[in-house]
């Protein structure tokens, strides 16, 4: 396979995880709450849900016992019925939008012991918490963590299950790659009326054109609103909400969670059973209900519609991540749409790696949020997904452009493929975490 997406102006040394750790270091130690580490020091400075994952893989390269207490402190805000919330507000009201009191997710029969939004995130904490026990020692209290990922992927398979497929549902956009064009595909056909009254505020540290447009956020308000008014109940959400996706890119690293939970079952001597049941069940119907042949792509679905969501983003890749493609579907996603300068691969509109929109979508913008910047933690989850297919110079040409972007740039939230030029959010906790584990692994 050709590793054509080197770039060919890269830095002669790439950095080492030597000349990395002392920055990561100064970075997560700016951050840090004592409780969890904030995503970046103003734009978000509560606890996220799949942030707090990556945190806790970069933390691991040079303080395990950090990495376990952040662990714990996502875990910590686990709802009575599972779910683990996607923003977790430990230490109550800051300047972010929204407040916890928008959420009114407080005193809910199942609801959790710290406020908290309304909806979940990836649950990537699992693979990283498999990778950390795999770094040894692991704690007393693995036990306890392995019932918590338990319960809440009980709850992503059952919960939020619209068909008997198992695949998890999907009610807003927060709940994953969140500004991302298929979205909008689905927000087309939505109108917000009633909206209660708000004030944004993503727009006080970072550029208005970097962040989702005013007709796109009115939307998740009024997801927000519906949500709340109807007392975050799952079934009617799974009856009525307007926005019900299958994503991807969620349902990919939730697969591949089931797995190390699996690995993790297996060492503790715990059942095997049920999580054998979700892994073979997502096998069977995976392909059958994202897979077009015709394109050559996995889609996402749109439950309401009973149809796919017909735009190319970077989840068409995950499965790779997950294992559930087959190695020819693997090739046709590289050869056809990785490779390709009208969709991904460099060209003369874009030289690095890699878009989150294909370039030649209707939404593709390589400066806003989801539609088309670049995130660190997206390469990474790429990455892997090459390592799992054999194809390792293109897996090693997108590490050695991530690292090339940090060097450059430093740890923004994204980067503009055109230029690599730095966007988003400074100080960003994920790109430094996962710069420092892409810095830790040579070929
Ligand atoms: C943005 C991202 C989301 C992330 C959060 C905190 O909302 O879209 O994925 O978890 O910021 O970094």
């Amino acid at each position: 396979m050709p590793s054509n997406n080197w770039h060919p102006d890269l830095p002669p040394k790439m950095l080492t995880f030597e000349d990395l750790l002392p920055r990561v270091r100064a970075c997560l130690q700016a951050n840090d709450t004592g409780v969890f580490i904030k995503p970046s020091p103003t734009q978000y400075p509560h606890q996220w849900n799949w942030d707090s994952a990556a945190i806790a893989l970069g933390l691991s390269h040079y303080d395990l016992p950090r990495a376990w207490h952040e662990v714990r402190g996502l875990l910590s805000a686990q709802w009575a019925d599972g779910m683990v919330p996607h923003i977790i507000y430990h230490h109550g009201e800051s300047a972010y939008f929204p407040p916890p009191s928008f959420w009114q997710t407080s005193g809910l029969a199942h609801g959790g012991p710290i406020e908290s939004s309304g909806w979940t995130q990836e649950p990537l904490i699992t693979p990283v918490v498999r990778a950390l026990v795999e770094k040894g020692n692991p704690p007393a209290d693995l036990p306890i963590i392995f019932q918590q990922l338990l319960r809440w992927q009980r709850w992503l398979h059952t919960a939020r299950d619209a068909d008997g497929s198992g695949l998890t549902c999907l009610f807003h956009p927060w709940e994953t790659s969140d500004n991302s064009p298929r979205w909008m595909h689905v927000f087309d056909r939505i109108t917000p009326v009633n909206l209660p009254p708000y004030k944004r505020r993503d727009m006080q540290h970072v550029d208005p054109a970097e962040r989702p447009r005013a007709e796109d956020y009115e939307r998740y308000i009024y997801l927000i609103d519906l949500a709340r008014r109807n007392k975050w109940d799952n079934a009617w959400m799974m009856k009525h909400m307007p926005f019900c996706v299958q994503d991807v890119f969620f349902c990919s690293i939730t697969h591949r969670a089931d797995e190390d939970l699996r690995w993790l079952a297996a060492r503790l001597n715990q059942p095997l059973e049920e999580i054998d049941g979700w892994i073979s069940r997502t096998r069977r119907v995976f392909s059958e209900r994202f897979w077009d042949e015709g394109r050559g792509l996995f889609l996402d679905w749109d439950v309401r519609l009973n149809a796919w969501l017909p735009v190319n983003t970077m989840a068409v890749f995950t499965p790779l991540y997950a294992g559930l493609a087959t190695q020819q579907q693997a090739e046709r996603l590289i050869r056809e749409h990785w490779l390709n300068p009208q969709e991904y691969a460099p060209g003369p509109d874009s030289e690095w790696l890699l878009p989150t929109a294909a370039k030649n979508e209707r939404d593709y913008s390589p400066r806003r949020y989801w539609c088309g910047p670049i995130w660190v933690i997206v390469n990474w989850l790429m990455h892997q997904g090459l390592l799992r297919y054999g194809y390792h110079d293109l897996a090693e040409s997108l590490r050695m452009q991530t690292l090339a972007l940090i060097e450059r740039h430093g740890f923004r939230e994204y980067y503009d493929p055109r230029d690599g030029s730095p966007l988003g959010a400074k100080d960003f906790a994920w790109s430094a975490a996962l710069g420092l584990d892409f810095a830790s692994q040579r070929r």
